[in-house]
């Protein structure tokens, strides 16, 4: 039996963690702001707090600690680097070092945006280059996770999508949402993505604890698309009009935090252990 520690389970990831099938072991969520409602215990963290970090850990006593809490706004990150320093860096910092006080071992879910623009799509073994700060934060954090002790699982994902399902706050969701209403929805079509389909992200997690593999691993589908693509791909799959998907250049959004044109992760190793990712594209 794996007892496991979730942080960051009111965060769209952790809140499908706690509730995974393989997670039937022993699992506690954290949460930061926002309470969760689980047949699973939840208690208070904030990882900025060095002696919060080690209480929970040392009272919970996990094999595993699943660090899924972060800064997650790239643009909020941009505004206030101290946020995104202490959140994502110091406070994986102190989830990596109370975890090895009880010999647990650290999953640390990262970003596709610990890369630059340097290559249209990036494998585990690239070097890392992060364009913002909030890539940059989550690159220290995975540091910290690379020296821990048992080692670590450093999982990167893209933008992470249901795409068959709508009672969440992710992309997905929303785009359906707004499709359902009738609404048009304006996305980027100058930036390619790989996305990782909840469920993936959840199941590889699962997959790579269980298996207790180690080291650097990306989830994505194989596939290269625009948001703007996905959308469409998201209303064919619903019977929705794709003619209210709108293509729009990056500039539109006006972003503060620079951004890659290619936000792109290759999962071939993960394939090589005979993990297969979801195809998006019906046609
Ligand atoms: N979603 C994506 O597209 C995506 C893509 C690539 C990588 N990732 C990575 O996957 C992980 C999960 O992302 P997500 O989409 O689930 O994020 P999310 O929905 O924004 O949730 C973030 C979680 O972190 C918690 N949190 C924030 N600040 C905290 C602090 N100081 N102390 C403790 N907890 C804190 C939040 O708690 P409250 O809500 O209770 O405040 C929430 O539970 C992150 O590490 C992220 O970098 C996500």
């Amino acid at each position: 039996m794996t007892s496991l520690l979730v942080t960051g389970a009111s965060g769209l990831l952790g809140r499908y963690l706690l509730d995974a099938e393989w997670s039937d072991d022993r699992v506690v969520g954290t949460y930061h702001t926002t309470p969760v409602e689980a047949d699973h215990e939840t208690v208070h963290l904030d990882v900025r707090d060095r002696e919060q970090v080690e209480r929970v850990v040392e009272r919970v006593d996990p094999d595993v600690v699943v660090h899924s809490a972060a800064a997650t706004s790239v643009e909020a990150c941009e505004e206030k680097p101290e946020l995104a320093h202490e959140t994502n860096a110091l406070g994986t910092k102190h989830v990596v070092d109370a975890a090895a006080a009880v010999g647990a071992r650290v999953v640390y879910p990262s970003t596709a945006y610990v890369f630059g623009d340097d290559a249209p799509v990036h494998i585990e073994d690239d070097e890392p280059a992060p364009m913002n700060r909030y890539g940059r934060s989550k690159l220290d954090g995975e540091r910290y996770v690379e020296s821990a002790s048992p080692a670590g699982t450093i999982v990167r994902f893209c933008v992470v999508v249901s795409i068959d399902r709508a009672d969440r706050s992710d992309f997905g969701s929303w785009v359906r949402g707004q499709l359902e209403a009738g609404e048009r929805v304006r996305l980027i079509d100058d930036q390619q993505i790989t996305p990782t389909v909840l469920t993936d992200a959840v199941d590889a997690l699962g997959y790579l604890i269980e298996h207790e593999e180690t080291g650097v691993f990306h989830v994505t589908s194989p596939e290269r698309m625009t948001r703007y693509e996905l959308g469409r791909e998201i209303a064919h799959r619903h019977g929705l009009d794709p003619e209210l998907v709108e293509p729009i250049p990056m500039t539109e959004m006006g972003w503060e935090a620079p951004r890659p044109r290619h936000l792109c992760l290759g999962s071939e190793k993960l394939r090589r252990y005979g993990y297969e990712t979801a195809r998006i594209r019906t046609e």
